[in-house]
Parts: structure tokens; C-alpha cells; sequence
């Protein structure tokens, strides 16, 4: 089977969907490998790089799509601009699609993957279960987003992290906030903790408190009426009322912080607003808060996405795709996942038959011989 891998279509991303390490993996699996031209530039990986491992290059994006059996994605495939051609246009009948492909948001993209009889697995959708791990990519893109939102604040507080004793006297640590302790939280916290800050976090799964304080930092348990968490392990949506307290009892510790760095998500739904405008009115100028909730319109009310702004001289960074600023690593992992993933699937690739009754593949698989099979995509079409 020929497996494709492309330049990402969306100007701003720097990923790739394979690394010269998972191509050699590939071809050993008597896999083809075949590479669009230029694909891994942005992670600074250049052609010689995958040809060395066994792969084949192709000059143009429309080729090395319309060639391959499988095509590995970082994004959901899109219109392709400079031609007026959508991505799935490009693809073979009966091709496997894998990427992240948020597919209940994009029901055309799910019409064009019927119509071509494409085979789509949505690596978002991959249930959090121990033996799925390894092709994790929200676990592992988080993980790199929480580290570098702590950079990225550190970068605009005009005050270090540390406490710092000089003979000119002593600097106080900073203090960092950190909303939601799941991936992304826990990551920030041990960077913070790391550069030396006093970090205080929230969440409204109790069931964290043991990491949070394994990674020195303090927990503050946000009590809930009915329960915190689903069975897939995700936070389940509070009541208004809730977050309006929640807000409140945030507030006590946002007027003294440096730092506040959100990730509070509830899957499927618009970020909780947990930082007011008011919140922000109060907090020390100068202070920063990276709103990593920001994909989902965000945790802070005044979070502008994609932007770096200043609002009542608090810095509020609502950067969007954080894991494409690191891309060598990003991709490093990203690859890894995804390389997880088709080695898992690979044995029930040819002839095609899928164990539907699989966790991991009925989780992930979108469409199938020319239908939606996913429940959550068909409810929503
Ligand atoms: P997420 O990105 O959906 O949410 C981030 C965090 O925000 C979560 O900890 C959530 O509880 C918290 N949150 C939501 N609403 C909040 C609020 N109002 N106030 C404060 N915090 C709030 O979660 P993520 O990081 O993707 O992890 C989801 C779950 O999956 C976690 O339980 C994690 O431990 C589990 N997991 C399991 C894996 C495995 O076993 N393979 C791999 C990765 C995650």
C-alpha cells in the first residue's frame, strides 16, 4: 500500500504528518512511502531526509495525493486556494483518510468523503483508554502547548519566575495560576514550578489534586452537584450558577497573580468563561494570562483568537495552534502517534476488514464503504 504524506494546505501550520524515523518504520512494515515535495520543510526536514529512509518524492500536492492508498494528515483536508480544488478532490476512491478531522464541525468535508467511498478515521475522537496512549495526538500536543504557554508568559511578564536573593535584595517568586490540571494544565504546572514560580491550580475534577500536588503546586477543589467527570474521563458541562461561583472563588486568587494560564475545556462545547472582564480590571498590571482554551473560544471573556492584546494593562495571549511553534518536536510526536495508529490498524488493511467491535476503531472511524458510521456524526447530519 502507497501511504501519502503532504504539505499542510493552512498557511500557519508547521507540522508534518510523518518524520524521517516513522518513514523507515513504514517501509519496514513493506509499506510505500510516498512524500510531497518540500512537506517537511517547516519542521526542517528536507527531502534527502525521508529519501534517505526509503521514501518517494513527488513534485506536487495534487500528486502525491491522488497516488496514495492512505494519506496522513495534521489537518482536516481543505480547499486548496491556488486552484479552487478541495483536498478530497485530489483523493482515490476508496483511499483511508487519518488526521484530526473534528468531522460533527464539518459536514461538507463528510459529503465529500462519502461521495469518494473514503474510509476516515478521526484521531480527535480516539477514546483516552491506557492502551491507546501511544497514538494519543491531543495528549501529546497538549502536553507541548501547556509547556510552551508557560514560556510564553514567562516571555511577557516584565518580572522573572523565580525568587532570586542578590546582594541589590530579593525578587519574590512569581505567581502563576493554572485553570484546569488535565494534559495541558499538568504540563504548565511542572514548567512553572520548573522556573521556579509558586503555582496555584483549579479544577473540577477532584481526581487531580494528587497530581497537581505531586508536581509541588497547590490545589484549590471546585465542588460540584453532580458529577465532574464522564466516563471517557473528560469534564462534563457545570450550571451557570456554577461557573458564576466558580468565577468568584477564582477571583480571590487572580488579584495577586502574575500569571494566569487557562485550559478548561468540556469536549464538544464552547470553553467555560471562568475570567470576567472584571477579573482581568483587577489583576496586577502587567500581568499576563495565556488562554490556551482559546481553540474553543476561550477561558477568559476578553481573549482575542489568534491575537496577543493588551486589555487594562494585562497582556492576554490567545495564540492559536501553539503546537505548530515548536514543530520539530510537534512533528517528532505528532508522527509517532500516527504511526502508532496504522501499525494498530495495518493487519486489518488488506483486504480491508475492520473490527468494528474494536474500541479504538469504532471511536475513531468516521465513514466507511460510502457511509457515516460514526453515531455522533450521523446524529449531527
Ligand atoms: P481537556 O483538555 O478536555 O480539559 C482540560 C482540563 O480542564 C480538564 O482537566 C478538565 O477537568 C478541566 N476543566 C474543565 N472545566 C473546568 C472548569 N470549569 N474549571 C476548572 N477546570 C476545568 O482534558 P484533557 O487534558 O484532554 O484530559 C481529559 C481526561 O483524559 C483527563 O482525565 C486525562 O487524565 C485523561 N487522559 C487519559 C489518557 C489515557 O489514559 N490514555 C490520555 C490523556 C488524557
Amino acid at each position: 500500500m502507497k501511504i501519502g504524506i503532504v504539505r499542510e494546505l493552512v498557511p500557519e501550520e508547521r507540522r508534518v504528518a510523518a518524520v524521517p524515523e516513522t518513514v523507515a518504520k513504514m517501509v519496514k512494515m513493506g509499506m510505500d512511502v510516498i512524500v510531497e515535495s518540500g512537506a517537511g520543510l517547516r519542521s526542517h526536514i528536507d527531502d534527502n531526509d525521508y529519501i534517505q529512509m526509503g521514501a518517494h518524492i513527488e513534485a506536487t500536492h495534487q500528486s502525491a495525493l491522488s497516488k496514495a492508498d492512505i494519506i496522513l494528515k495534521v489537518h482536516r483536508p481543505i480547499l486548496d486556494d491556488t486552484v479552487g480544488e478541495h483536498e478530497i478532490d485530489y483523493m482515490k476512491d476508496n483511499s483511508i483518510l487519518i488526521g484530526p478531522l473534528y468531522p460533527t464541525r464539518y459536514p461538507d468535508m463528510i459529503e465529500k468523503l462519502i461521495a469518494k467511498k473514503i474510509t476516515a478515521f478521526s484521531l480527535d475522537l480516539l477514546p483516552r483508554i491506557a492502551r491507546a496512549q501511544s497514538m494519543d495526538i491531543l495528549s501529546s500536543m497538549s502536553n507541548l502547548a501547556g509547556y510552551k504557554s508557560v514560556i510564553l508568559a514567562a516571555d511577557y511578564l516584565g518580572k522573572i519566575f523565580p525568587m532570586m536573593t542578590t546582594a541589590a535584595g530579593t525578587i519574590l517568586p512569581a505567581k502563576v495560576i493554572v485553570i484546569g490540571a488535565g494534559v495541558a494544565g499538568l504540563q504548565a504546572i511542572a514548567t512553572a514550578r520548573r522556573l521556579g514560580g509558586v503555582v496555584i491550580a483549579f479544577d473540577t475534577r477532584p481526581i487531580v489534586a494528587e497530581q497537581v500536588k505531586s508536581l509541588g503546586a497547590d490545589f484549590v477543589s471546585l465542588e460540584t452537584t453532580h458529577d465532574s467527570q464522564d466516563t471517557g474521563g473528560y469534564a462534563k458541562e457545570q450550571s451557570a450558577e456554577f461557573y458564576k461561583n466558580e468565577q468568584e472563588i477564582i477571583r480571590k486568587y487572580s488579584k495577586e497573580a502574575d500569571v494566569i494560564i487557562t485550559t478548561a475545556l468540556i469536549p464538544g462545547k464552547r470553553a467555560p468563561i471562568l475570567i470576567t472582564e472584571q477579573m482581568v480590571q483587577e489583576m496586577k498590571q502587567g500581568s499576563v494570562i495565556v488562554d490556551l482554551a482559546i481553540e474553543q473560544d476561550g477561558n477568559c471573556i476578553l481573549s482575542e483568537p489568534g491575537k496577543i492584546v493588551t486589555k487594562h494593562e494585562i497582556t492576554i495571549i490567545g495564540i492559536l495552534n501553539i503546537p505548530s511553534t515548536m514543530p520539530v518536536n510537534a512533528s517528532q510526536l505528532y508522527a509517532k502517534n500516527l504511526f502508532a495508529f496504522l501499525n494498530y490498524i495495518a493487519p486489518q488493511l488488506n483486504p480491508e476488514q475492520l473490527d468494528m467491535s474494536d474500541e479504538i476503531i469504532k471511536e475513531c472511524l468516521v465513514t466507511y464503504h460510502g457511509e457515516v458510521v460514526h453515531p455522533m456524526v450521523k446524529q449531527k447530519g
